[in-house]
């Protein structure tokens, strides 16, 4: 089964050919992050007329890296929510127009959805190293998912520990009260002035800082909050730290390791707390936040000395992408669950 996939929530413009659910023939990103830098985070009208001009051509890239033509396509897959509406829109609109002229199933598919599925596409090796540069086995390892697991899925929009018990059968067991995990990685880096995205701004100058230069107090970790998170207060400590003159610690490297230590250990630490309690053995990661060799390092080390077993996708596949949305359309087909042509982008989509 071959499906196309588009995704277009945030700003990223993307189409994949994923063969039978887990088998990427392409996976074609065009990221608009120059366009936005200037502003220090997404123009959501700049977000929709820069899909507008890119949706095209980069679907008839993935066509032609994949070696198909459209008549070759079985299906048709789409991220319709949650994201900014007027990108969701531009992804709709041109999967809807595509199913219907090649007379193929349409598959809506939800995007934190398809971040969990991305955990199918491929496995890491063993080796704690090799986990968080991000390498995989190779593809006989694929998709040997077992339910359940836990899902740490950390983006710039959401911050859930999720328990995956089936395919499409979820039950969110925390999330953050305020800020998501990659919201205060984009805020913490514009404060120190360092650029947009963030996130991996601050994974790259954490790795030459002193995580424990600057001790930040870790957020609701008090038993009351449950699996809940909060990243606001982080995010306020250290924008304040970084104005108080009195402050001891001036480098970026120190204040960007400290604050990436608070976040990781936080969100690793209320994972494993979750999985003990729900005696599930197996724990993931999924969005935009797990491609962090921090995160992906931590969770890694924590797991094998509490006997969990880890699954991470590879970096390519934790930030967005359309093969996740084709990964978790073919299991949704499988289903025979599909989509009509009144297909709604729904920006504040549930999971
Ligand atoms: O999943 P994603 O690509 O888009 C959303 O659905 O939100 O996630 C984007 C978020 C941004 O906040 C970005 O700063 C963060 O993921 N991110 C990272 C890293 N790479 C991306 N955060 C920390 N470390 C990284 N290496
Ligand atoms: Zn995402």
């Amino acid at each position: 089964m071959l499906c196309l996939a588009v995704e277009t929530s945030c700003d990223e413009t993307s189409a994949a050919i994923v063969k039978d659910g887990t088998e990427i023939l392409s996976n074609i990103v065009a990221t608009q992050t120059e366009f936005h830098k200037k502003y220090g985070g997404i123009v959501p009208e700049v977000a929709a007329r820069k899909h507008i001009e890119v949706i095209n051509p980069i679907i008839q890239e993935a066509l032609d890296e994949a070696k198909i033509t459209f008549k070759d396509v079985d299906a048709v897959a789409v991220t319709y929510g949650p994201g900014l509406v007027g990108s969701l829109i531009v992804g709709v609109c041109a999967a809807k127009a595509i199913a219907w002229a090649l007379r193929k199933p349409l598959i809506g598919i939800n995007h934190l959805e398809g971040h969990i599925y991305a955990n199918m596409l491929a496995q890491m090796t063993n080796d704690p190293l090799d986990r968080a540069r991000g390498q995989m086995t190779n593809k006989s390892q694929k998709s040997k998912i077992k339910f359940p697991f836990l899902c740490l899925l950390v983006s710039g929009g959401h911050t859930m520990i999720i328990h995956v018990k089936d395919h499409g059968a979820y039950e969110v067991l925390g999330r953050t009260r305020d800020d998501a995990a990659g919201e205060a990685f984009d805020k913490v880096a514009r404060v120190l002035g360092l650029g947009y995205p963030g996130g991996p701004i601050i994974d790259k100058l954490a790795k030459e800082g002193n995580p424990d230069a600057v001790k930040f107090k870790k957020p609701m970790v008090e038993e009351e909050y449950g699996y809940d998170f909060s990243f606001s207060g982080i995010k306020t400590a250290v924008v304040n730290y970084v104005a108080r003159p009195a402050s001891r610690v001036t480098r970026h490297e120190d204040i960007a390791a400290s604050f990436q230590k608070v976040v990781v250990e936080t969100l690793v630490e209320k994972l494993i707390a979750a999985a003990k309690d729900k005696n599930i053995k197996t724990v993931s990661l999924a969005g935009g936040v797990s491609a962090n060799s921090g995160l992906r390092g931590y969770l890694t080390k924590r797991a094998k000395e509490e006997g969990l077993e880890v699954l991470i996708p590879p970096f390519e596949y934790c930030t967005d992408n359309a093969a996740m949305i084709g990964c978790a359309a073919y299991y949704k087909l499988k289903a025979g669950i599909t989509s009509d042509y009144k297909l709604k982008p729904t920006a504040s989509l549930k999971l």
